[in-house]
């Protein structure tokens, strides 16, 4: 259990510290950029209601367990919709939609996805492939920004990707978790 801890809490800063350098670039206004700030550290929170041999699992999920994964969007909004402005706990419960419309919980699709969770959607897949993970190892960092932009207009709306280009030739991407040398 204390691999997971160690390992969500360097993920969602490092999501964090990525969602905010996008948010700049995009010029948004500075409470958007504290929102950001907290959606990044937030947006997995519902997964403490998930079981931890689900998110520990190796291999691909079965469909009983993918279903349940796929709830914490909703079980982190109900941890946070009475703590925090509402856009901070509306970001949380889109996190995971597609542009496309294809994600979860609800399909939504474009512009219908709040900005903000449209940005943590790029940072997040961002570092969970350059981090290693139970069930794939890390990819490289020119790997993943290939993949990032092979998804633009898909899953990712292409102006948050274009700000991930951005920050990406500025030399703003947070440190990965590769390339932290740990004593
Ligand atoms: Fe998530």
């Amino acid at each position: 259990m204390e691999h997971i801890v160690e390992d969500l809490h360097g993920h969602v800063h490092r999501v964090a510290d990525l969602a905010v350098a996008l948010g700049r670039t995009l010029q948004v206004d500075d409470d958007d950029i504290a929102r950001l700030g907290l959606v990044g550290v937030l947006h997995d929170v519902g997964k403490i209601h998930v079981d931890p041999a689900i998110l520990s699992k190796p291999g691909p999920l079965d469909p009983w367990e993918l279903e349940h994964m796929r709830r914490h969007p909703e079980f982190g909004f109900a941890m946070t919709v009475d703590r925090f402005d509402r856009r901070v706990s509306e970001a949380i419960l889109y996190h995971h939609e597609r542009y496309d419309g294809r994600g979860y919980p609800f399909g939504l699709s474009g512009m219908e996805i709040p900005l903000l969770a449209r940005i943590v959607l790029v940072a997040d897949a961002f570092d969970a492939m350059v981090s290693h993970r139970s069930y794939q190892p890390a990819l490289p960092v020119e790997v993943a920004v290939e993949e990032i932009n092979l998804h633009s207009g898909t899953q990712f709306d292409p102006m948050v990707v274009d700000a991930f280009n951005h920050v990406c030739e500025t030399g703003q991407l947070p440190p990965t978790p590769a390339s932290v040398v740990t004593p």
